[in-house]
């Protein structure tokens, strides 16, 4: 019975397809209710002089069976796991899948400023920056801006309260033409670029924007210097085919002052069109930081960052530049 039992127990394990079978074979033969198990317990029964050959029969037999069950296991085992490894192969050794992500860019309005940098660093000029908060005298009164100056009005201009009453948000960044020539003497040959500040907000105007100065003193300084330099770096700048024409106009801290117009390719036609202020450099102004104007005389322009890169890229409202929207920043 025991042999019969142990055979029949072999023979399903060795071909048992699952784990969950060989569990069951394991159940049905050596469980608490298993087939062996209860024919051991009958061994106890048998006649005195039978009772050791089919002990000894029966504990082989359940030894057997169990080392047939463990064999089967590791075979199956091993067989899932190769499954496994074949199915949910991972070569580490294999290169890894490129990562794609949105590269950062500059702002346009930084990476203008930069090129800006570039182009009349070529040209000599190094480049100067001050402050956004300014006091009076250096947003105005140095440069020549009589006490009655519309600019110098509360609807016009940001004045700051308090114990800074007399403090402003730069109008202009003329200021840095001031802060720069007190510290240094002449020749100087600047760009200033930074944030200005005027009450005004409309798709072409905002509160902050951007502006450049340029700022050259030297001996002998003439108009056509200023038109010389302007018109070298906007070729760069813009466009290698454009061109300058100067009218005259008013700032108080230039003689004569000129607003500047470029030619320019708008909309699949040329047109002239008003990029900034420009002048040479007031005597007051060259008074008022020291520089002897006998001796020395210069230029100076400035024209409005944000403007120049809606002329070039041909972009409507100026909002764009603020609202960070990667749709409209992403295309520079
Ligand atoms: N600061 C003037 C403006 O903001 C521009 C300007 C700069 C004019 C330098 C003349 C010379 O309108």
């Amino acid at each position: 019975k025991i042999i019969n039992l142990k055979n029949e127990a072999i023979q399903k394990i060795s071909t048992a397809k699952t784990l969950e079978e060989l569990r069951n074979i394991e159940i049905e033969f050596l469980g608490r209710k298993g087939t062996l198990t209860l024919l051991l317990r009958e061994v106890p029964l048998l006649p005195t002089e039978d009772r050791p050959i089919c002990g000894k029969t029966a504990n082989e037999a359940k030894k057997e069976i169990e080392v047939a069950l463990a064999e089967q296991i590791f075979i199956q085992e091993e067989s899932r796991m190769q499954n496994i490894q074949n199915s949910e192969w991972i070569d580490i050794s294999a290169p890894s899948k490129p990562i794609f992500f949105k590269s950062g860019k500059r702002h346009p309005i930084h990476a203008f400023i930069q090129e800006c940098e570039t182009v009349f660093g070529r040209l000599g000029f190094s480049v100067a920056e001050a402050y956004e908060i300014e006091d009076d005298f250096h947003n105005f009164e140095a440069l020549n801006f009589p006490p009655d100056h519309p600019a110098r009005e509360m609807q016009d201009t940001f004045f700051i309260g308090g114990k800074l009453e007399k403090m402003v948000l730069r109008t202009q960044t003329s200021d840095i033409q001031i802060r720069y020539m007190e510290k240094n003497a002449p020749p100087i040959r600047i760009i200033a670029p930074g944030k200005v500040y005027r009450k005004d907000a409309d798709a072409t105007h905002s509160p902050m924007f951007h502006q450049i100065e340029c700022l050259m003193i030297d001996k002998n300084v003439s108009l056509a210097n200023l038109r010389f330099i302007l018109l070298s770096a906007l070729k760069d700048l813009i466009s290698p085919d454009t061109d300058l024409r100067f009218r005259l106009s008013f700032f108080p801290f230039t003689e004569p002052s000129l607003e500047v117009d470029a030619l320019l390719q708008v909309d699949g036609e040329r047109k002239w069109l008003e990029i900034g202020g420009a002048g040479m450099v007031h005597p007051n102004v060259l008074k008022n930081v020291n520089i002897n104007s006998e001796e020395y005389n210069g230029f100076a322009f400035g024209f409005g960052i944000e403007r120049m890169i809606m002329i070039k890229h041909g972009i409507t409202d100026l909002r764009l530049f603020y609202e960070n929207d990667l749709r409209f920043l992403s295309q520079f």
